[in-house]
């Protein structure tokens, strides 16, 4: 059987590499991983920092269980080039920051102290896709993901691969094949057996097989009662693998889902039914640790994703994310685009080959996930390279011929080599294009883009960015702009029937290099800011629920007299998805229906109060007393939503929430926590940008630093476990509010 721990703790971290490190264990200062190699500020900073050598040791003692069997470290990922020594030794190389890879250990370990050492290069270098020109995010070096001690049996299980058949008719089956791991290529007698379980555990059939060397395929046949997985019923099933040789056992799982995912040239059909896809681009970056962010954030940014912005598809721009941001995605019914690490440039033939093999690490880790449904098989926005992309493709659809490929292009009649053409389209709203006269209420007709005397299966990959970077704290009509793209973008999608979606630019705010973003090194391009706190831009995304998921409404105003030029709120967008709203503001009253003159398409197109409804004098003349607004939302004209917009907003509440109260100590948990100044009606103070300083006590650490600039009334920080349990308490400080505490369990 095998034994898979994790092997996170008590690794020493060290500047540069050296023999001298190759040589002997130097304990000086312990780290944990997740890791990121060097802590960044916030912004304004030299993302040349972490662009050279590291390197991790820490000693492995040999275990009995050892004797006899393989021994392996598993690393999830390092960035970007990683060396793993055994003893001095080299294991092995791997060059690619986004995958997983395995340093085999047997038959080198010693009885006693065994030295593993790690050599971490976080320069770009240009050997290694995504680097070689230049790209618009940070690869910030470290051992970031998580690292396991897997010991096995001589034969064991490499991989499942799970697929799934008939899964319109009413009998179902699903076949498993399993990759067989026989390093020392042992001949063996043996047996496979596999049972399938639904997600409360129950047995739902078993099947076995003979094997003696080939990677034996089960199949379940006749399969009744099953439940599709779908985004809203993400019904997940689990097939267990024992493996029985002369040399031992193994057992191995993989959650999987029933379902068929199908861009047509009439859209897109999860399980045979039209879907629009509406999502938002996901970098996997946090403040201060890059990449270094451990599960439950992974989980979490899913969790926003689904049940705050509403999205049912993220896309992992521009490389394979995290298992445990995939896993929640199966477990929460989000839909994926995953897609192979790089950005615009193709380097030389190595580099390609480079680029094709992360083809195939980024398909045989996560075919059996539901939630994907699509995989990027170009560099992201690269020019037409035939040969390469032709071997991509091939590749992919050898390897899974269950899904359709796409490669993401922003250019135009480009040669399409995938099954869906996947078009960053920046074009719609844009006057500052050149040449752009394009009327605001269209995206690209598909064969404009495509330059195809035919329709194909077609998705909008990226718009907005860095059309029009938007911070949180930003003027009220610039605010009202950046939701007023993406709501035309979205409208103008579904729309389109030619097209399966939109993908906006992107989830959140993210650190980049100098050549792009706003000078201080982040590009403000997201619907949240790098907390994930939202902008008003997030609630396009998040109205366009159905109000039984939750009543959204959002007025995009401030409420103030004079925060927009000449003065007044008008016109202002209210992003619900209320049948009407009501607008008390002193003696006036006005209920207004959704604008479905200039958002015809959206399912909840915002309700948008003008000059069709004021007139100028009415809400807008300066020099008149500013009063309170007071808003309803009514659904089939009963009251179900109220909030009033105060015209003296005063600091009231300092408010801080933790995304969970308990952390697990031993896997040193982070939970996000975030800090809010609220007005006396509970709205965020937009220009409170006083300074928050935070004391944690207990056995719990602040990622970043403890004193904290709100910006746009708001500011975060994850908050990890250091390992023993125990109650955690939180105390915000600062000169507006009296202190708030909060407490958490370590568990
Ligand atoms: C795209 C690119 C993204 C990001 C975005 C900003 O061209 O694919 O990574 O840079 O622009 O709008």
């Amino acid at each position: 059987m095998r034994s898979v721990v994790s092997f996170n703790e008590s690794w020493s971290f060290h500047e540069g590499f050296g023999q001298r490190l190759l040589e002997g264990f130097d304990g000086a200062a312990t780290v944990s991983l997740p890791h990121t190699a060097v802590e960044l500020p916030f912004n304004y900073f030299d993302e040349k920092s972490y662009q050279r050598a590291f390197t991790y040791q820490k000693i492995l003692r040999w275990m009995p269980e050892f004797e006899g069997r393989e021994v392996s470290l598993v690393f999830d990922a390092a960035m970007a080039d990683a060396v793993v020594y055994l003893n001095g030794d080299e294991i092995i190389a791997h060059k690619d920051g986004y995958t997983p890879f395995e340093a085999r250990l047997t038959g080198r370990l010693v009885i006693g102290d065994n030295l593993v050492t790690v050599k971490i290069d976080g320069s770009e270098n240009p050997a290694i896709p995504p680097f070689g020109g230049r790209i618009d995010y940070l690869t910030y070096a470290g051992i970031y993901r998580d690292v396991w001690l897997k010991v096995t049996d001589p034969i064991s299980v490499a991989n499942l691969k799970i697929e799934t058949h008939n899964v319109q008719a009413e009998e179902k089956s699903a076949s498993v094949r399993i990759d067989l791991a026989n390093p020392q290529q042992l001949t063996f007698l043996g047996s496979v057996s596999a049972s399938l379980k639904d997600g409360d555990g129950r047995v739902l059939a078993t099947v076995s097989a003979e094997t003696t060397g080939e990677n034996p395929t089960l199949v379940f046949d006749g399969l009744t009662g099953i439940s599709l997985w779908d985004i809203d019923d993400p019904a997940l099933y689990e097939i267990t693998v024992e493996l029985k040789t002369s040399h031992g056992s193994d057992r191995v799982s993989s959650n999987f889902g029933f379902r068929t995912a199908e861009f047509t040239t009439e859209g897109f059909l999860l399980n045979g039914r039209p879907l629009k896809l509406r999502g938002l681009n996901r970098h996997q970056a946090f403040p201060y640790v890059g990449y270094a962010a451990g599960r439950s954030a992974q989980e979490r940014d899913a969790d926003i994703m689904k049940s705050v912005l509403k999205c049912n598809i993220v896309r992992t721009s521009h490389y394979p994310q995290s298992k445990w941001f995939l896993d929640r995605c199966d477990r929460i019914g989000l839909l994926v685009f995953e897609e192979i690490p790089g950005w615009q440039h193709i380097g030389d033939e190595e580099w390609q080959q480079e680029s094709i093999r992360n083809v195939r690490r980024m398909i045989e880790r996560d075919w059996n996930h539901p939630s994907i449904i699509i995989w990027g098989v170009r560099i992201n926005e690269s020019q037409d390279s035939h040969d390469f992309y032709v071997e991509t493709n091939r590749l992919a659809r050898e390897l899974d011929h269950t899904r359709q490929t796409g490669g993401v292009r922003y250019i135009t009649d480009s040669e399409l080599l995938e099954d869906v053409y996947t078009m960053n389209d920046f074009i719609l709203g844009n006057e500052e294009l050149p040449g752009n006269n394009r009327p605001r209420t269209a995206l690209r007709p598909q064969q404009e883009s495509t330059g195809l005397s035919y329709k194909v299966p077609y998705m909008i990959t990226e718009f907005g960015g860095h059309m029009y970077p938007t911070k949180i704290y930003d003027q009220e009509a610039r605010q009202a702009e950046h939701v007023r793209r993406h709501l035309e973008v979205l409208n103008a999608a579904y729309g389109d029937p030619d097209i399966a979606g939109a993908i906006g630019w992107c989830m959140f705010d993210y650190n980049t290099h100098k050549d792009f973003g706003s000078g201080d090194r982040i590009c403000y391009h997201g619907v949240m800011d790098m907390f994930r706190e939202p902008k008003f831009a997030a609630y396009v995304y998040a109205s366009q629920c159905d109000p039984s998921d939750e009543v959204v409404m959002k007025p995009v105003t401030f409420w103030a007299r004079g925060e927009r030029n000449i003065g007044g709120v008008l016109p202002l967008i209210i992003l619900t998805n209320c049948d009407e709203i009501e607008l008390r503001y002193g003696s006036l009253t006005k209920r207004i229906g959704p604008d479905r003159e200039n958002y015809p398409y959206l399912p909840h197109p915002p309700i948008v109060l003008d000059h069709r409804h004021f007139t100028a004098d009415e809400l807008g003349t300066w020099g008149l007393e500013w009063i309170d607004g007071e808003f309803t939302g009514y659904i089939a004209g009963e009251p179900v939503a109220s909030m009033t917009l105060a015209a003296d907003p005063l600091p009231t509440t300092l408010q801080v929430v933790a995304d969970s109260t308990t952390l697990k100590a031993r896997e040193r948990d982070a939970t996000r926590v975030i800090i809010r100044t609220l007005d006396q009606m509970g709205q965020r103070l937009p220009f409170m940008n006083d300074n928050v300083t935070v004391q944690v006590d207990g056995p719990a650490r602040i990622v970043g630093p403890a004193s904290i600039p709100l910006q746009g009334g708001t500011a975060g920080f994850w908050l990890e476990a250091t390992g023993l349990t125990g109650t955690i308490g939180v105390q915000a400080n600062s000169s507006r509010f009296p202190a708030v505490k909060i407490e958490l369990t370590a568990v």
